[in-house]
């Protein structure tokens, strides 16, 4: 492990306007890097009969660093598809993963969604802090990115918000 930062994007494409948000960070921070889209990962099935896909891969690289990020585009006023699947596997560490979501202890959670809307929509962030809660894990805080289409590139405000939030992580 060369870093001690995972970011895990979950988009509907792999090389849109999130990946340039992350790309930012991980130019700034060196963290290591996930997409979802490379995994394959079912809905959560309480009978579990999905336990081998990939989402124990992720899981078992996750336990391996001190932060953990998630980044996700704004698709209907809510993290994409693509993420909050993952979120709901996540149950599996509660059940039958129990091992490895014990090894969460101590982790530090953040979140970053990508918008087209330069505000924020109040509670955006709350299923991320309130996952990160039940977890027992700590939340570290929330990252409001948008991407300017238009003008095909990332706003010099976003750009400075992206540089606090680097320096935020320990
Ligand atoms: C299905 C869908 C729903 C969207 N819903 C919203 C929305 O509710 N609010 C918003 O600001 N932008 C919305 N957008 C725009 C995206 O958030 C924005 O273009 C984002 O930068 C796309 O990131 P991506 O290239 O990683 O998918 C939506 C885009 C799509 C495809």
């Amino acid at each position: 492990m060369s870093s001690k930062t995972l970011i895990i994007m979950g988009s509907a494409r792999s090389d849109g306007n999130t990946r340039k948000i992350v790309e930012v960070i991980i130019n700034k921070t060196k963290a290591d890097f996930i997409d979802l889209n490379v995994y394959k990962i079912s809905y959560f099935d309480y009978e579990h009969g999905n336990k081998d896909d990939d989402f124990v891969e992720i899981a078992t690289k996750m336990v391996n660093y001190e932060q953990i990020v998630f980044a996700t585009p704004v698709y209907w006023y809510a993290m994409s598809a693509q993420l909050k699947t993952f979120f709901d596997r996540l149950s599996d560490l509660l059940t039958i993963r129990k091992s490895l979501g014990r090894q969460l202890g101590g982790k530090k959670m953040y979140s970053i969604a990508c918008s087209s809307d330069e505000v924020a929509y109040e509670g955006f962030s709350m299923p991320f802090k309130n996952t990160a809660e039940y977890l027992g894990v700590e939340y570290g805080g929330h990252l409001h990115s948008w991407y300017d289409s238009e003008n095909d590139l990332i706003p010099e405000s976003v750009l400075w918000e992206i540089k606090l939030f680097c320096e935020g992580l320990s």
